[in-house]
């Protein structure tokens, strides 16, 4: 307790640590070369170089051993057949493919990773790669004057981490999320860093708790793990959209998630009766809302059981599933890993009976308090038990439920630790792996257990599934929320940063708790979150037992007509939406998007923390604080077009910018295009009009690729699908759109898509006819 007050910095406490000591790698003995790749035998330990693409590279140290090379859980892929051209002088030797040039300064031993045209991604100067005896492993890089550092996955703070220490660890934190909580829910050991406009990666593929130091000296840059081998790859780019994709070619790439997970989301913890959730979902009805999702927090268990429901409070889920879908609504009940102790408890049965719950090496099972009281874990890194677990989803696809919220997959424990004992030893597939190193693996593999059961389960529909931890290809099976945030404006701010940076980290599905989660909201903070959630890839509001509730109609009804607007512009601006989540899941890009991913030469976007992009060509610069009705924005190159007034911005500069409470500021780019529909009804929410608005230019060319498809299941995996790509030119008197592909056998409810035109009066043509639609 007294660390909350003063005392933690009490004099006496002061620590004055001498110069820390690594043993460094050494110099170079000798290599050997096979399939696998180059293997270096140094004076202090091992050095494993595979070339997996011409663009990236792998190393790997391993102070005592030859590196293992195929424990990865994060990684997909192996190392596909690349030339490499190799050059053997005394002092170096040199490799090089299409994309790189990797030069291995023999003594000491010391990597430099450059482009072909001399450009230096990464290099080590004073330090290189080294360990202390305790275990730790650490790779010192040079930090250039100009570098600019992001992604590691779900972080507080700025966007640009550059001068922040940065810890990965899964930890629930409740207490307030600010810039100084360097751990959080999700460890994601990858960044990218972007110097004069151009990026390159960094993924550090360990699983102990890693640390990343870009603050204590401004020579160099440093990552380091507790444990385990100095396991990275150095990602080329040189374009901010290459790392991604590289990053996402080695850990995977969301799945195309099912339509209905990307509109509104309500949820509280907890709507605690089927009466309740009915009158909930009949306000939505009535009041022309839409809602997509209500989500089920742990009331409705028996006794905090999962895979239970609450006979008396939930008397028959069945008919409430099936009611709610007939209203356009699905159930997506939370599960966690804590498996309650109790004898009578079937699942509790099973999980001691198979075998499938967390040990210590003696045999004796781990027990932790979570919310049932004493509880087990299954082990899931053990494919059985992520079989067992899956299979055990049936208890919800049977009733109609389509989409499943793991949390506490820390895993959290209620103790001092806020988790499992680092000494419980899993399973592992046949490779017994203490805590301590699978810790950050724990939530990422729960999603796996539950995202592969769920699908074997709906039988042809698309799981969706929502997990609080994750590690590096979380975004493989899961949407990830930001975890406990509070109703603070400071949490609205600090959630664009987070989920921008998420996204440039392979992770495209995310948001965080519309509202604010813990603390009491208002009217005018919950307007202004729900008007940015309305554009975050996952928008779901959410609040915690004890706060206010914060349903769109809790405040009256001014404030309830501004949130139904918003709302409903999110279900107009799905086909665009869409269509990004559709490359999001084939190039791994992020569907919201910081403006240096898209403007990487423009140094004002390096830390624009309070406007973001949904895709290449629109804007969004929110209002962010209370009582505020004017901001700047910074418009990038060319020129822009606010989406309500109409009125043309010019860019590479900053303007201020005037928005009432109803008002978001949207910013498209003159010369491109969003898809979008009109809303319908909860019941029915297929496309049936589709429209591309053209913000035509006086000399612009565009192009993009709409997607489409049932929107539910995997048909579009046969071909099901409607891809058009299409190419726009405008000119001083006219706009041409032409449709340069059209691909797939989908046939969607909407046979043509209708033109309009913003702007300026100007002739169209279609595939180089007058027209102002495009038939299907
Ligand atoms: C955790 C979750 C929160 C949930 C609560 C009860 O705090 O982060 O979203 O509502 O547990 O399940």
């Amino acid at each position: 307790m007294l660390e909350d007050t003063s005392f933690a910095i009490h004099p006496g406490k002061e620590k004055r640590d001498g110069a820390i000591t690594y043993t460094d790698i050494g110099n170079l003995v000798g290599y050997e070369k096979d399939a696998a790749g180059y293997m270096f035998n140094c004076t202090n330990g091992f050095v494993a170089l595979q070339v997996f693409t011409d663009s990236i590279v792998r190393l790997t140290m391993n102070p005592t051993n030859k590196p293992v090379l195929d424990k990865s859980k994060a990684v997909m892929v192996r190392p596909e057949p690349v030339e490499i051209e190799e050059i053997n002088t005394e002092h170096a030797l040199t490799l090089k493919t299409k994309a790189l040039v990797l030069t291995l300064q023999k003594e000491p031993f010391r990597v430099t990773v450059a482009d072909t045209h001399g450009r230096v991604l990464v290099n080590e100067d004073g330090h290189g790669m080294a360990y202390r005896e305790n275990g730790e492993v650490i790779a010192f890089k040079q930090m250039h004057e100009n570098d600019h550092f992001y992604g590691f996955g779900e972080k507080s703070g700025h966007l640009d981490k550059r001068g922040e220490k940065l810890e990965m660890w899964n930890t629930d934190v409740y207490a307030p999320h600010n810039p100084e909580t360097k751990a959080l829910y999700e460890s994601i050991p990858y960044f990218m860093t972007l110097r004069d406009g151009k990026a390159h990666g960094i993924f550090f593929d360990n699983t102990f708790k890693t640390y990343f130091d870009l603050q204590s000296s401004e020579a160099h840059y440093s990552f380091s793990a507790e444990g385990g081998q100095l396991d990275y790859y150095v990602l080329a780019g040189p374009h901010p959209k290459k790392v991604l994709e590289q990053y996402t070619y080695l850990t995977g790439r969301m799945p195309l998630p099912p339509k209905w997970s990307l509109g509104y989301h309500q949820s509280r913890y907890s709507y605690e009766t089927e009466a309740e959730v009915r009158e909930l979902a009949q306000n939505f009805i009535e009041k022309d809302i839409p809602v997509d999702v209500i989500h089920l927090d742990i009331h409705y268990m028996n006794g905090y059981r999962v895979f239970t429901f609450d006979k008396e409070k939930f008397p028959n889920p069945d008919q409430l599933i099936a009611d709610l879908k007939e209203m356009g609504i699905r159930i997506v009940p939370i599960v966690d890993p804590g498996v309650k102790k109790d004898a009578e408890y079937p699942i509790y049965q099973e999980g001691v009976l198979g075998d499938h719950f967390c040990k210590y090496i003696e045999g004796d099972i781990y027990n932790g308090e979570v919310w049932p009281g004493v509880s087990a874990f299954p082990d899931f890194t053990e494919e059985k038990v992520r079989k067992w677990w899956g299979e055990k989803h049936a208890f919800y696809t049977s009733m109609g439920i389509e989409g499943i919220w793991n949390d506490m997959n820390e895993p959290a424990v209620f103790n001092e630790s806020k988790t499992m004992d680092l000494e419980v030893m899993h399973r592992n597939d046949g490779h017994p792996t203490t805590h301590r190193e699978l810790h950050n693996v724990y939530g990422l593999l729960m999603g796996q257990a539950t995202y592969e059961g769920m699908k074997e389960n709906l039988q042809g529909k698309r799981p969706f599934l929502l997990t609080r931890a994750g590690y590096a290809g979380v975004q493989r099976y899961g949407s990830v929320w930001t975890g406990d945030n509070r109703s603070f404006w400071e949490h609205l701010q600090m959630s664009l940063p987070m989920v921008m940076n998420l996204g440039l980290s392979g992770v495209p599905f995310t948001g965080p708790d519309v509202g604010g989660f813990a603390h009491d909201t208002n009217a005018e903070l919950l307007t202004r979150w729900m008007q940015v959630g309305a554009f975050t890839p996952f928008f779901r509001n959410h609040s915690a037992i004890g706060f206010r509730y914060q349903e769109p109609w809790q405040f009256g009804e001014k404030y309830e007509a501004i949130m139904k607007k918003y709302i409903q512009m999110r279900y107009q601006w799905m086909p665009q939406l869409y269509s990004l989540f559709y490359q999001a899941s084939e190039q791994g890009l992020s569907v919201m998007r910081p403006l240096l991913m898209e403007y990487p030469d423009d140094a004002k976007t390096y830390n624009l923390n309070d406007q973001f992009m949904l895709g290449d060509n629109v804007i969004f610069a929110p209002i962010l604080n209370p009582s505020v009705t004017d901001r700047a924005v910074y418009l990038p190159k060319g020129d822009w077009v606010e989406y309500t007034t109409g009125t043309t911005y010019e860019g590479e500069q900053a303007h201020l910018v005037h928005a009432e409470l109803e008002d978001l500021p949207i910013f498209v780019r003159k010369g491109t295009a969003l898809m979008q529909t009109e809303w319908t009804s909860n019941q029915d929410k297929e496309t049936k009009t589709l429209t591309m608005k053209v913000f035509a230019s006086d000399n612009e060319n565009y192009s993009f690729t709409f997607y489409d498809d049932d929107g539910e299941t995997f048909a579009y995996e046969n071909g099901e699908y409607l891809k058009m790509a299409f190419d726009i030119q405008s000119s001083a008197d006219k706009v041409e759109i032409n449709v340069v592909s059209k691909e797939g056998n989908y046939q969607p409810a909407y046979k043509e898509i209708r033109i309009e035109l913003f702007c300026l009066d100007k002739t169209v043509l279609v595939n180089g006819k007058n027209s102002s639609i495009i038939n299907l």
